[in-house]
């Protein structure tokens, strides 16, 4: 669809960002303070897990199947949280680690341990020279935050509508010696939303990287985040490895942050049984053991994975409305416009939006001088640099619906007002 803005005459142009610009003063008056930045739960979710809380009380017993709840041991996790975790993630529960609260910190702690120790016997990877990462963008940028503070180099690649550009995955994976990993979130990404085609993950379980300390890290954050009814289905890569016959290549991690409550709930890294025995070997250093209380009020809450999937069906009942009102929103105000464009997820916390080249940083701070604060432009590329200034990341589950409905009218308006300026500017010279 050809952009509305560059087929008007040059005095209707003049007139339409006339126009914006009064609707923008009106906004601007209203005085909004309203947030789309941040994938997080909101209220009404994280109320779903209070029953939770009830659940250890004084007389609880403190033991799981012989393990110690009220002291140091198991250091793997509680028997019965490793084996929710394992179920979850279709893995064997000996290699699954259940540790503190938060996922990226695991990550964040498998990457230190590579820098400093070395995976699988090789030299620790800052002793090798210049190492480099494989960051798919649109991306997470707490991902690349991780890399980018220890001096690794991230490497920019493009996301496709099955999973990250494979051809350049293998070229650069099995051609450079000094890639030693890649950033993936392979269902519902953050945040374009799209789950790796089944050939994808076939192909990252048949990489023959140049370097034998290479890992591919698997952030499967959002497994059980479907907000419609038979949600995408991601091929088990542990499965996809065992029918090539490969093994130590995937670290893949997960956490129950968007299932119970962010930052105080149940973090898992699943691997071959070598590189599990490594990650327990550098936890056993940094931790005693994990904190079991959490454990045991999860799994009581939780139970099984049937347990989880209703618990989620609950989440998406809340969030199938905001994400509709997305869509709904940006079809009728952006539909004909033909300036943008915007995924349509069926899982996860994130709509990735498409701008005219050169608007996302000028769309975000018209936005926030409107009131609204989005997620900073470029955040969702490596070292913030997005390189056609073109990507927004909406994230809807926050707000409530009214909020959220008065959000996307002002987008609507910012994202009209900056691409008829631009129209204008090219014209312009
Ligand atoms: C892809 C992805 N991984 C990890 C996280 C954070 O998870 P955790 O709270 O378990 O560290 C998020 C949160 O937004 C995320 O989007």
């Amino acid at each position: 669809m050809s952009n509305v803005y560059e087929e008007m005459t040059t005095a209707e142009l003049d007139e339409a960002i006339r126009d914006l610009e009064e609707q923008a003063d009106e906004i601007r008056a209203r005085g909004l303070s309203l947030d789309m930045a941040r994938g997080k739960p909101s209220a009404e979710q994280t109320d779903l897990s209070r029953p939770m809380l009830d659940l250890l009380t004084g007389d609880v017993e403190l033991s799981d199947q012989g393990a110690p709840v009220a002291n140091y041991g198991a250091p793997d996790g509680l028997p019965s949280a490793r084996r929710l975790a394992a179920d979850l993630l279709g893995v064997d529960a000996a290699n699954v680690i259940v540790n503190g609260s938060s996922s990226l910190n695991l990550m964040h702690d498998a990457v230190v341990n590579a820098l400093t120790q070395g995976i699988g016997g090789n030299r620790p990877w800052i002793a090798q020279g210049p190492v480099r990462f494989l960051c798919p963008s649109p991306g997470y940028d707490r991902h690349f935050a991780i890399t980018e503070r220890y001096g690794i180099e991230n490497v920019p690649l493009a996301m496709t509508p099955t999973g990250p550009d494979m051809d350049e995955v293998e070229r650069l994976v099995q051609g450079d010696a000094s890639v030693k990993g890649i950033w993936c979130v392979p269902k519902y990404a953050n945040p374009t939303g799209i789950t790796y085609s089944d050939e994808t993950v076939r192909r990252f379980a048949a990489l023959r990287p140049a370097a034998p300390d290479f890992r591919v890290f698997w952030d499967n954050a959002y497994v059980v985040h479907d907000l419609y009814d038979g949600g995408d289905q991601l091929l088990n890569i542990f499965d996809a490895l065992a029918e090539q016959g490969r093994t130590n290549l995937v670290y893949e991690f997960a956490s129950t942050a968007k299932v119970t409550f962010p930052s105080s709930g149940m973090a898992f890294v699943t691997a071959s049984p070598d590189d599990i025995a490594e990650l327990r070997a550098a936890f056993s250093i940094m931790r005693v053991s994990p904190e079991k209380l959490t454990q045991l009020a999860h799994v009581r809450f939780l139970r099984d994975v049937d347990g989880i999937r209703a618990h989620m069906a609950r989440h998406a009942a809340i969030l199938r409305p905001r994400f509709d009102l997305v869509q709904e929103k940006l079809t009728q105000g952006l539909g004909d416009a033909g300036v943008a464009t915007w995924t349509n997820p069926r899982g996860g916390y994130f709509v990735s939006f498409e701008g005219p080249h050169g608007s996302a940083k000028r769309i975000v701070a018209l936005m926030r001088e409107l009131g609204v604060t989005l997620t900073g432009a470029g955040a969702t590329w490596p070292y913030g640099a997005d390189p056609l200034d073109s990507n927004i990341r909406i994230a809807p589950t926050f707000p409530s619906l009214e909020s959220l409905s008065d959000a996307l009218d002002v987008f609507v308006v910012a994202v009209r007002l900056v691409s008829a300026q631009l129209a204008l500017e090219a014209r312009q010279g």
